[in-house]
């Protein structure tokens, strides 16, 4: 059993919340309104706790469920409070108008985060090309749904994979934290899909082997 703290109380960490409380994980909501905390608590199940937003979590792994145009003054705020934990970066810095990034040319949402963080090796990119209500609701099919991830080290690689695989979903390794920049494009690809070709949100990116 793994401690999860999530900050953010939206779709992301009700799915993600969900899902861990039902793998028998320990979570920990934090949101900046703690009655959406409590509220959201009650609804990821018994055992849920709530923590103060930005307050050192309890969990081992830490994921950032809040926008992308807020998460670095959110890491900040957090402060060394974020020390020795795995960092899950689950966002997707992408302009409301979908026209593009909110990054800089030369960097991307994950890079940015782990500027601010206390400790660059430490940080993920998971979670980002899966949209919360598919996620809710769980694979289709039997085949578990594919939750790429990307980072710098080794042992958090292996430790978000576990508690991915335990959640019921495929990790699937892309490679180091440099990679979370075709992470944060395949998001903007599965936009694209929606106004282009499937015309609605509930489907998911994944991989296909062909044997
Ligand atoms: N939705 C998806 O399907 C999906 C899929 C993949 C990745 N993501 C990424 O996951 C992250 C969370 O998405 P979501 O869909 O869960 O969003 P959401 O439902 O809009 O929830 C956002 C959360 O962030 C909090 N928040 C907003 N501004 C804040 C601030 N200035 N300081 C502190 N907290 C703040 C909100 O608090 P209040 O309720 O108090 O406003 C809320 O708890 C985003 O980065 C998103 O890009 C989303």
């Amino acid at each position: 059993m793994t401690t999860i703290s999530i900050i953010g109380t939206g779709g992301m960490a009700a799915a993600i919340g969900s899902l861990a409380a039902r793998a028998g994980h320990a979570v920990e909501l934090m949101g900046r309104d703690a009655g959406k905390a409590r509220a959201l608590a009650e609804q990821v199940g018994p055992g849920t706790t709530t923590g103060t937003f930005g307050a050192a979590p309890a969990g081992d792994i830490v994921v950032l469920a809040v926008p992308y145009s807020v998460v670095v003054d959110v890491v900040k705020l957090y402060g060394d409070g974020l020390a020795g934990k795995l960092l899950v970066d689950i966002t997707n810095p992408i302009k409301a108008d979908f026209s593009g990034f909110l990054t800089p040319d030369d960097s991307f949402g994950a890079l940015e985060i782990a500027k601010a963080a206390p400790d660059r090796a430490n940080i993920v990119k998971a979670f980002n090309t899966q949209n919360s209500s598919v996620l809710a609701t769980g694979p289709v099919g039997g085949h578990p749904l594919d939750v790429f991830i990307a980072g710098d080290d080794a042992q958090a690689k292996a430790r978000i994979s576990a508690f991915i695989q335990s959640l019921g979903l495929r990790p699937m390794d892309t490679g180091p934290l440099t990679m979370a920049r075709s992470l944060e494009h395949a998001c903007m690809l599965w936009l694209g899909l929606i106004t282009h070709s499937v015309k609605h949100a509930y489907f998911s990116i994944g991989v296909s082997l062909q044997g």
